[in-house]
C-alpha cells in the first residue's frame, strides 16, 4: 500500500487541472479519487490523470476514500459547503479555491469547522508562489522603494473573482499588512453574474493598510486589466506582473528587471501544503489570508451600501452587494440575467 497522502478533488473543471498538476508534481501525494456530478467532466478528468475512483456525489467520496488532502475546485458558492463537508471527515488539509467564499459569514464557518476538526485550511491564491511576487515582497521589505505609499491595480470580472487575487497581492507584497479602513463604490445597472454570483458592472475601492500604504483598485474602469500592480514608495517604484518585477529607485538610473523564475506555482502550493501538514512551515495561503481578501471586498460593498468609510473588521456577515440588490438599492436599468462565465457550463445548462 502506498504511503503517499491520499488526495481527493471536488469539481473536475478548469482550475482542478492546476491542482492535479500540483499534486502530480510532488512525490508525497497521490490523487486517488474525484467527484463531479457532470459525467463528462468526471470521466475526461479521470482519464487524463489516470484516477479510477470517481464519484458523482462529493460526500460519498469523502465517506469512502479516507482522504488526507481534499481540493475544493467548484464554483464559489460551493466553496463553503464543500469545505465544511470535507472538514467534517477530518482530512489533514483542505485546499479550497479562491475566492474563499461569497460572504464573511461563510468564511467564518469554514475557519471554525477547520479548527474544530484540526484541519489545515488553505485558499488557492497561488500567485503567492510566483517568484516575481515574492521578489516584490522582499524588495519592499528590504526598503528598496523606501516606505510603500500606494499600490494601484486594475481588475475585471467582479470583485470576488479576479480582484480577490489583486487584493491578496496587495497584502502579500506588504508583508501581509491588514486593512484598517476601506472606502468604495459600485455600479450595477445590468443583471450581471459571474459563476452564478451577482456581481457589479464596475467598482472602485481604496484600502488603508496598517503600515500606512494606500491600495487602489479599479474594477472594469480604465483598463487594461491584469494581475499585478504598481507600487509607489517614498524612494522608488515597483511595477509587478506575473511575468516579472521591475524596480526603479534612487540608487538606479534605469529600471532593473527580474523575470519570474517560471516555476509552477501550483506545485509549490501543493508542496507547502504537505510541509504544513508535517509541521515544517506555515502555508502562505493560510485561510486567514483568503478571508482577509474577502473581507476587503465586502468592505468595498459595505462602503457603497452605507455611504461611509468602513472601519475594519467588517461586521456585516452577508454580502452587502446581495443586500443592496435585494433592497432595490441598485435598480437594474437593462433587465435580463446573464452570467459572464456561462460558457464554462456543459450540455444544455445555462445556469447551474
Ligand atoms: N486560482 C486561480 O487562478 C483560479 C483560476 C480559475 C478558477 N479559479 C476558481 O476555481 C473555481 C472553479 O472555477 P473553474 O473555472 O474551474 O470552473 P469549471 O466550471 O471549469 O469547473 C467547476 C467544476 O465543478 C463541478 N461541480 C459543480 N457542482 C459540483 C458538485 N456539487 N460537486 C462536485 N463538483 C461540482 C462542475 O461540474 C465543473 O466540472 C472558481 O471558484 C474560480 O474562482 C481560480
Amino acid at each position: 500500500m502506498s504511503d503517499k497522502y491520499r488526495v481527493g478533488i471536488i469539481g473536475c473543471g478548469g482550475i482542478a487541472n492546476a491542482h492535479a498538476h500540483g499534486y502530480q508534481g510532488i512525490e508525497e501525494a497521490e490523487i486517488v479519487a474525484l467527484a463531479d456530478p457532470v459525467e463528462v467532466a468526471l470521466n475526461q478528468f479521470g482519464e487524463r490523470y489516470n484516477v479510477k475512483n470517481r464519484y458523482h456525489d462529493a460526500r460519498e467520496m469523502l465517506d469512502k476514500e479516507n482522504l488526507d488532502i481534499v481540493s475544493v475546485a467548484t464554483w464559489h458558492k460551493l466553496h463553503a459547503p464543500m469545505t465544511v463537508a470535507a472538514c467534517a471527515r477530518k482530512p489533514k488539509a483542505v485546499l479550497c479555491e479562491k475566492p474563499m467564499a461569497v460572504n464573511l459569514g461563510e468564511c467564518n464557518e469554514m475557519i471554525t469547522v477547520a479548527r474544530r476538526n484540526d484541519v489545515k485550511l488553505a485558499i488557492g491564491h497561488q500567485r503567492r508562489f510566483n517568484s516575481a511576487y515574492t521578489d516584490a515582497r522582499e524588495l519592499i521589505g528590504n526598503g528598496a522603494i523606501g516606505e510603500p505609499r500606494q499600490i494601484v491595480c486594475r481588475g475585471g470580472q467582479g470583485l470576488l473573482n479576479d480582484c480577490s487575487h489583486l487584493l491578496d497581492m496587495m497584502r502579500y507584497v506588504l508583508n501581509d499588512s491588514d486593512a484598517q479602513w476601506v472606502i468604495g463604490n459600485v455600479e450595477r445597472k445590468t443583471e450581471r453574474y459571474e459563476r452564478d454570483i451577482p456581481i457589479e458592472d464596475r467598482s472602485a475601492g481604496i484600502v488603508g493598510f496598517d503600515n500606512g500604504c494606500i491600495g487602489m483598485l479599479l474594477q472594469e474602469i480604465a483598463g487594461p486589466n491584469y494581475q499585478g500592480g504598481i507600487i509607489y514608495g517614498s524612494d522608488g517604484i515597483i511595477d509587478l506582473t506575473e511575468a516579472r518585477v521591475r524596480l526603479l529607485n534612487n540608487k538606479s538610473t534605469d529600471w532593473e528587471e527580474r523575470p519570474s523564475d517560471g516555476k509552477n506555482q501550483h506545485v509549490a502550493q501543493a508542496r507547502e501544503l504537505v510541509e504544513w501538514i508535517e509541521g515544517k512551515t506555515e502555508h502562505r495561503g493560510d485561510a486567514k489570508h483568503g478571508c482577509a481578501a474577502v473581507e476587503i471586498i465586502m468592505a468595498i460593498y459595505e462602503s457603497a451600501r452605507m455611504h461611509e468609510v468602513v472601519q475594519m473588521p467588517v461586521r456585516t456577515l452577508s454580502s452587502p452587494l446581495d443586500v443592496m440588490i435585494e433592497n432595490g438599492d441598485l435598480p437594474v436599468e437593462r433587465p435580463g440575467h446573464y452570467d459572464i462565465r456561462a460558457f464554462l457550463l456543459r450540455g444544455e445548462a445555462m445556469q447551474p
